[in-house]
């Protein structure tokens, strides 16, 4: 063990811990990612094999934890730039339910490790049923890999800390250029727009770069939050998924009660725990909907909240004092902006845990990779 302990301590490099790492290695990662799902050109056509994807009527998407939430994030971006109805469970619900799929549809699985029993069960069931399955997966050797029909890598490298982090972004960085092939396919976005779309994700490692520079700023923010018993996250659009992602990202590493929720659901219930000193945190990067976003922080913040903004330039003013603290995020393309809001939330969690002092690259309870049911 003391040969693994400096072996692991050599790997680690200068960070305190695999997961700081890792969140640090995106710029890089991401643009990996890239490397292999665009051409040289920039057209997002490279690594796709000869699929034709404009074929498809319909995409069903299956995972399990952070990879669940790329999912979910992929669905708006299939929806918005393909315009193909997308639908997305759970695996360990999906293989139970009896879904009913279509011969003519996609069956996605996402997956890190390529795996975690569930999703691949899932995979066998829609392969079964006789509908093409694709496999999203970071481990090149796995099973999932081994057995989809199509096989995309997301070439994220190795994932060492529980918590997945870069491997996230580097399968919404896939998917992003995944529903643009699609879109590319089907002719179904003009030239132009496309193109934005296209460049605006080559610009993706630059501006996760300058994310990772507001790691000051947030970790003061944490000592307040590392405080605190429960907490919110709130997000509109893909802002939504992204809040989801921060409250599992947070519960598995500090294991503060963290709860994710549509804005716009708010009202419907949750709104009854606000009391005064709940920490909120409003994800608003590039929000389509943000004077809705602004009236549902307004509505916690009159009952007492701790409010805390994670916006662009312009929701940052918008906000002004409203806010206990604001984390003004660099500028985007909203089609981008979920994958550097990510980079903000794993940072709070990151230094969250590290106040509290748990154990980051191996929580408590957690496998990095679930074989079993
Ligand atoms: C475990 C890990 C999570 C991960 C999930 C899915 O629960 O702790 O971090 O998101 O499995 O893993 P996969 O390898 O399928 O992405």
């Amino acid at each position: 063990t003391h040969l693994q302990d400096n072996f692991i301590q050599a790997t680690k490099g200068n960070y305190r811990h695999f997961m700081l790492k890792e969140i640090f290695e995106q710029p890089i990662t991401i643009g990996q990612t890239l490397a292999t799902f665009l051409d040289e050109f920039g057209n997002p056509s490279k690594g796709f094999g000869k699929v034709e994807f404009s074929k498809y009527k319909r995409i069903y998407i299956v995972a399990c934890g952070t990879a669940f939430y790329a999912g979910a994030v992929a669905k708006y971006w299939f929806e918005q730039v393909a315009g193909i109805p997308v639908e997305i469970d759970i695996a360990s619900e999906f293989r139970y339910r009896k879904p009913v799929l279509e011969e003519e549809g996609l069956f996605i699985a996402i997956s890190q490790s390529g795996e975690t029993a569930d999703t691949l069960a899932a995979l066998r069931h829609a392969k079964g049923k006789g509908v093409e399955t694709l496999a999203l997966v970071n481990v090149t050797t796995s099973t999932m890999a081994r057995e989809a029909d199509i096989y995309l890598p997301i070439n994220a490298g190795p994932e060492i800390g529980v918590a997945s982090t870069k491997a996230f972004t580097s399968q919404l960085t896939a998917l992003a250029a995944f529903a643009l092939n699609m879109s590319e396919q089907k002719k179904f976005l003009d030239k132009e727009h496309l193109a934005k779309l296209v460049k605006a994700l080559t610009e993706v490692p630059d501006i996760v770069g300058e994310t990772l520079q507001l790691d000051g700023e947030i970790d003061k923010m944490c000592l307040g939050l590392s405080h605190a018993k429960s907490l919110f996250y709130l997000g509109r659009d893909m802002n939504y998924p992204i809040a989801l992602e921060a409250a599992l990202k947070l519960k598995e590493i500090s294991y503060i009660h963290a709860e994710g929720y549509a804005a716009g659901e708010l009202k419907h219930g949750p709104i009854a725990l606000i009391e005064p000193g709940t920490p909120v945190i409003v994800l608003a990067g590039q929000d389509p909907l943000l004077e809705k976003t602004v009236s549902n922080l307004q509505e916690v913040a009159s009952r007492g909240a701790k409010v805390f903004l994670v916006a662009d330039k312009k929701g940052a003013e918008i906000v002004g004092d409203i806010a206990e603290q604001i984390i003004t995020l660099p500028d985007c393309d909203p089609f981008t902006a979920p994958i550097i809001t990510t980079i903000v939330i794993q940072l709070i969690a990151y230094h969250t845990a590290v106040h509290l002092g748990t154990d980051v690259d191996q929580p408590r309870n957690l496998a990095k990779s679930v074989t079993v049911e």
